[in-house]
């Protein structure tokens, strides 16, 4: 080949990468990959200077602006920094700076002569370039082909860490300020698992989800992506600044601009190449993903003497670290059972090396994930490692398929017990029709019988933020389960001695001590129980919510779904998980197992009153999925007719009162079916034994702090009569009921109070005497 047609070659190869990489922010190459072609297409242009051409990929940044975003046109072209891997490159960069500065004695033997240098982390994002006249953000455009970018101010005014406005003074208008939009880690961890619980597609890397969540049409979307900004310059005349990079960024950071925390001033490069060692070396505990350090000459006076070269500036340099994402083979996959059941599919690798750490395993998430990748025994994949995080794989190459590539075929039986595999069901909605399809998670169907779900389930109900049982840790677990000595959570509580002092590690004293500390967790709270129970998808922040809301172990195990997903953060799926979670009757088993062992579950009490007060009528309508009825065909149509009985019973006529014909006709219909009216009335019925009441709707609206609350007044009073007692109580919202019953939620007992007392303390509610009850009253800004 020749060298022109291999440089043609490189330039259309390495322009696609672009379009991929800038444009669909899904590139299909590694940046090493990337780097290699870009590093031989200017090897052979500067060989063969005949064939240069301004528009060769070598020439130019980026890509063109994607189509639906208006343009913006940089005053200073954005431009990039030379990227190198070796020590000798950056010694190289050193020497032709010093070279380039005349101010520095130009003695050939110019060891002396000492640069500083400003060292960032080259944080791996986006850059966007932000305008602000008279201190207000006023323009933000993407670096595009350099030239021009994509207006994205519409987005960037999303993102809380830009300032829209200046603080402080002394700012020049326009101010331009440079910077990059990234995602830290957990930002992306959090917005991927969003991303797979609603069925869309997840992102490779922190770059690509940057990426995507700036460059959208929609800014809605952008506001609910983690995105943040780390400003690192700007660009071109410095008048008004400080003359040197690092007081620049001193100014912007008074000006309210987020810059980086680890920017640091050194004298000279053997100091660039410690800090490059000691970024490195706490790359994976950083927040944010970096492919290097950039290291850029302080002094503004010796940039500017220092200039331009083609596209990038002669006083910065990239100094990379050895890419996160690798490539490498798939030589199995197996398949891993969890604590839930969900068999989690394993990649086994051929082992490489991956920025410094030797990878053989890749996580594959679950079955859906493999059929997105496509992914087929002996295929070449990219493989991402991201901190501590378990590797993944990001991509299959496909053109490197082998001929004799295996397909991975679904599991049918479990591999530790041999039950039955199957995949979860998802509701899909379309056309508000229901159907059920099946999920990208399949379990094994053993449950407790499953050796690794027991195992894990007792690992996870002692574990620190559930049962809290110190001395039981997973090998002592794995021995109890293998020895036959506990098959559920509840046998823990009938171990005895003897059962474990025979067992590997456990000597006299550990014994006691871990029979001990069992003894002392007899009494969690609501919470903590729930969310040891390891219900699928239940994590602590939901177990405190459910215990929060409903109050009672009683309540939970019985609550509706539709009933569970009036609480907040909690969707269909979720209450569908719990309520089957506690549907089934060995769970329910092992719950009746722990109280009979001694369990005494703590904090447990009334319906929350913003429980209470979120619960309405046409809420309920609105979860019904009647087809094209939301939540404002549901309030129209509890306006109108009031109950749900009558809502149920109504006619067409009566409907199309309130709805359009569609909409009525559907509601008519739904209700024609018997399973929807029981189903409707059930939720109802149970929203009302919890002790919400329609009734209380117009009080809840008005933000009273009793809405939906019932107390009940007793014995004497002696600082006020019953009758004003009452009075405040309403004013507050609550009602006062005459008699006390489960559903009451306060009881104000004075001197002589005799049965209903009795039973509030039997039913354990709360219960006030005249003191508190006044002091209560106080604090409620209501004086006696
Ligand atoms: S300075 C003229 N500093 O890396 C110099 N760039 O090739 C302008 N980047 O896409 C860039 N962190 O968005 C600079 N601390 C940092 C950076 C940084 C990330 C990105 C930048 C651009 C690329 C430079």
């Amino acid at each position: 080949m020749t060298a022109e047609t291999r440089i043609l070659e490189l330039r259309a190869e390495l322009l696609e990468h672009n379009r991929r990489y800038y444009q669909d922010d899904e590139p299909s190459i590694s940046d090493a990959e990337y780097d290699q072609l870009f590093i031989e297409l200017k090897t052979l242009e500067a060989k063969h200077p005949e064939f240069f051409s301004e528009s060769s990929p070598t020439q130019t940044v980026g890509a063109a602006v994607l189509p639906g975003f208006k343009q913006v046109t940089h005053s200073v072209p954005m431009l990039s920094i030379q990227s190198v891997f070796d020590e000798s490159q950056v010694r190289d960069f050193d020497r032709r700076v010093r070279g380039g500065i005349s101010q520095l004695p130009t003695d050939l033997f110019a060891s002396a002569a000492v640069v500083e240098y400003a060292c960032e982390p080259k944080l791996d994002g986006l850059a966007v370039s932000l305008v602000y006249i008279d201190g207000v953000l006023a323009s933000a455009g993407t670096r595009g082909d350099g030239t021009t970018g994509e207006d994205v101010l519409a987005n960037v005014r999303t993102i809380n860490s830009i300032p829209h406005r200046l603080t402080g003074t002394g700012w020049p208008s326009p101010l331009e300020v440079r910077g990059e939009v990234y995602m830290t880690k957990l930002g992306l961890e959090r917005l991927n698992s969003a991303q797979e619980e609603i069925g869309k597609k997840t992102f490779a890397n922190p770059r690509n989800a940057a990426a995507g969540s700036l460059r959208q049409l929609d800014s809605r979307i952008t506001k609910r992506r983690p995105l943040e900004f780390c400003s690192y310059g700007v660009p071109g005349g410095h008048n008004e600044m400080p003359d040197t990079h690092a007081a620049i960024l001193e100014q912007l950071r008074q000006w309210g601009f987020p810059i980086s925390e680890e920017l640091e001033v050194v004298q000279g490069i053997d100091a660039c190449l410690a800090y490059h060692k000691s970024i490195g070396e706490r790359r994976d505990d950083l927040a944010y993903d970096i492919d290097g350090v950039v290291y850029k000459v302080n002094s503004i006076a010796d940039q500017q003497q220092l200039g331009f070269r083609s596209r990038e500036p002669r006083w910065a340099l990239a100094h990379k670290y050895p890419p996160m994402e690798r490539e490498t083979v798939v030589v199995g996959v197996d398949f891993q059972v969890g604590r839930t059941g969900a068999v989690t599919p394993v990649a086994r690798l051929k082992p490489v090396q991956v920025a410094g750490v030797v990878v053989s395993n890749a996580t594959l998430h679950n079955m859906g994930e493999i059929f997105r990748l496509g992914l087929m025994v002996g295929d070449t994949v990219s493989i991402r490692r991201a901190g501590d995080v378990i590797p993944q794989v990001v991509k299959v190459i496909t053109e490197k398929r082998p001929a004799d590539a295996e397909e991975i075929p679904v599991p049918k039986a479990c591999p530790i017990c041999g039950s039955l595999v199957e995949p979860t069901q998802l509701k899909k909605r379309a056309k508000g029709r229901v159907s059920m399809t099946d999920g990208a998670v399949y379990r094994c169907t053993g449950r407790l019988a499953c050796a690794a779900q027991l195992k894990q389930a007792i690992v996870h109900f002692v574990s620190r933020r559930a049962m809290d049982i110190e001395g039981l840790g997973e090998k002592s677990v794995e021995q109890l389960v293998d020895e036959g000595l506990i098959a559920s959570p509840a046998d823990l509580y009938r171990l005895k001695f003897e059962d474990i002092v025979d067992l590997e590690g456990f000597a006299e004293v550990s014994s006691n001590k871990l029979l001990a500390a069992i003894a002392d967790s007899k009494r969690p709270s609501l919470a903590r129980f729930i969310y040891a129970l390891g219900i699928p998808d239940v994590g602590e922040e939901t177990a405190k919510v459910l215990a929060r809301s409903l109050g009672s172990l009683q309540r939970v195990m019985v609550a509706l779904p539709q009933v569970l997903t009036y609480l907040p953060d909690i969707g269909l799926e979720v209450a569908h998980e719990i309520h089957n979670f506690f549907e089934d009757e060995h769970n329910r088993s092992v719950i009746a197992q722990l109280l009979e062992n001694g369990l005494q579950l703590q904090e447990e009490g009334e319906l929350a009153a913003e429980f209470a007060a979120s619960t309405t009528l046409a809420g309920l309508i609105a979860k019904l999925d009647i087809p094209s009825v939301g939540p404002t065909g549901a309030e129209k149509l509890v306006a109108k007719l009031q109950s749900l009985e009558r809502i149920i019973a109504a006619d067409g006529i009566d409907l199309r009162q309130a709805l359009a014909a569609k909409q009525a006709d559907a509601v008519r219909e739904f209700f024609l079916v018997e399973a929807n009216q029981a189903l409707a009335r059930s939720v109802e019925a149970q929203l009302r034994e919890f002790g919400m009441h329609w009734e209380s709707e117009k009080k809840v609206a008005q933000g009273l702090p009793l809405a939906g609350q019932t107390w009940v007044l007793t014995g004497s009073l002696e600082r006020m009569s019953r009758d004003v007692a009452k009075d405040k109580l309403e004013s507050l919202g609550a009602k006062v009921a005459g008699s006390v019953s489960a559903k009451t939620h306060c009881v104000v007992a004075g001197p002589g109070a005799g049965s209903k007392l009795a039973k509030a303390i039997e039913l354990g509610l709360r219960v006030l005497d005249e003191d508190a009850f006044v002091a209560f009253l106080s604090e409620q800004g209501i004086a006696v």
